[in-house]
């Protein structure tokens, strides 16, 4: 990957030319918008595998309501809008696949399940995936990304949880190389999934799936409990252990935390 020491290099705009190179269908490229998921949920007439991209997000939304902190320049801000045929409960094995594409194009890195995507165990990039309904029957989904890239600095709540690839390398790189890398790897691995299904990408997964074999915190709506990580159902769902025996939980339901940090 091309990293750079001149920071006015490294804050130089993403190139939607240069990734509309690996994009099936349009770029959609914004200086500034409140969300690209949002852009993605509104814009008409998208052509399926469409990404949109934004140098800053003022209203960026992250996992379980919370914000995402989306600075101009300094990360990738993207969503990939798909009409994908599958039924609904797989729509979540796509939030897996773009957790993938993030660690194949991140040297080093590993995933929180479901796909949270870690370097030195704090988190460099999280996916945000959501379904739109139109009213008929057809499946809109946006795979929401977003890659502290080039990051110096977290709020001091964040620092222990978070991290970026400048503050894990010491290096600033180019955004629009590693947008370019990641999009490429998901429209691979998209390809895959809808020919084989989960069991195309479940072996890299569970690989790269940090949270195995780790203590957790499991906090849902009405409990909250400490288990065991154990698998990767065929779904790509968590398996845990408790005394009660194995469980699986759906990401859509629950938070988990490690015991002992982040992940
Ligand atoms: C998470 O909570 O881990 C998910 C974060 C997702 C952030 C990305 S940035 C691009 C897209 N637009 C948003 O508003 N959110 C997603």
């Amino acid at each position: 990957m091309i990293f750079m020491e001149n920071k006015e290099l490294v804050l130089a705009p993403v190139n939607p030319e240069i990734l509309s190179e690996v994009v099936p269908g349009n770029v959609y490229y914004y200086d500034i918008t409140t969300s690209t998921n949002q852009e993605a949920k509104l814009c008409k007439n998208v052509p399926d595998k469409s990404v949109f991209i934004a140098e800053e997000q003022t209203s960026g939304r992250g996992r379980l309501g919370r914000d995402w902190v989306s600075q101009r320049g300094y990360g990738i801000w993207m969503s990939i809008y798909l009409e994908p045929e599958i039924s609904a409960e797989k729509i979540s094995q796509l939030t897996i696949i773009a957790g993938i594409s993030v660690s194949r194009a991140i040297f080093g890195s590993l995933i929180k399940w479901p796909n949270d995507v870690l370097l030195d165990g704090k988190k460099v990039s999280g996916i945000l995936t959501e379904m739109v309904s139109d009213g008929k029957n057809s499946n809109k989904v946006i795979v929401g990304i977003g890659v502290n890239v080039n990051t110096e600095m977290f709020p001091e709540e964040l620092s222990d949880k978070a991290t970026s690839l400048f503050l894990h390398t010491g290096n600033f790189y180019d955004r629009t190389e590693l947008a370019k890398n990641i999009v490429a790897e998901f429209f691979d691995l998209y390809e895959e999934f809808l020919k084989d299904g989960f069991s195309a990408i479940k072996d890299e997964y569970t690989k790269k799936c940090a949270t195995l074999g780790r203590e957790v915190f499991i906090i849902s709506q009405n409990e909250e409990k400490i288990a065991k990580a154990v698998d990767i159902s065929g779904d790509g769902e968590l398996i845990i252990e408790t005394d009660a025996g194995r469980e699986i939980v759906n990401s859509g339901e629950v938070s988990v935390r490690g015991l002992l940090g982040y992940n």
